[in-house]
């Protein structure tokens, strides 16, 4: 799969962002060790904490389908109002998240600023910026379950 198809599959599941209060819709692909893609978006609250993050919905779906392994995530956000979405990258609860689950150093997160945004049928590759960082880059020095091992 390309940066430009996950990126796409990212943008199309930030249609599914439910943001009634921040009305920041963010969309998210995770891609597993052996291909398969996991779409996740924001899903708000009244309560405002209960709140999840696209990033962690995806992985959560991918995590209780029994899969563990990931390659990249391609992470798209911007406010619901917006014709052009900006980069938007992933906050440090996600990040946390993805630690558990990757080798930072190899894992990495595709960012998109993405020109127009309102009709995705006619999106096309020159539309969309890629900015690609690995999680180590993101989350330096992190904590993760190595430290809790016993030998
Ligand atoms: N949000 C995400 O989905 N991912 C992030 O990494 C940043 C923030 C969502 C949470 C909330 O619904 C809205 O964006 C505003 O914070």
């Amino acid at each position: 799969m390309t940066d430009f198809e996950l990126i796409k599959l990212a943008l199309e599941a930030r249609e599914m962002a439910y943001a009634p209060y921040s009305h920041h819709k963010v969309g998210a692909a995770i891609e597993s060790a052996d291909g398969r893609v996991f779409k996740g978006c924001n899903i708000e609250n009244a309560g405002y904490t209960p709140t999840n993050c696209a990033e962690r919905t995806a992985v959560f779906k991918a995590v209780s389908e029994g899969v563990k392994n990931f390659k990249r995530i391609a992470i798209v956000g911007g406010m619901d109002n917006l014709t052009a979405l900006p980069y938007c990258a992933p906050c440090g609860v996600c990040r946390q998240v993805l630690r558990e689950f990757t080798d930072p150093k190899a894992f990495e997160i595709l960012l998109a600023e993405v020109d127009n945004v309102t009709d995705l049928g006619k999106l096309d590759e020159s539309q969309v910026h890629i900015k690609v960082v690995t999680l180590a880059e993101m989350l330096p020095l992190g904590f993760g379950p190595e430290n809790l091992k016993l030998d």
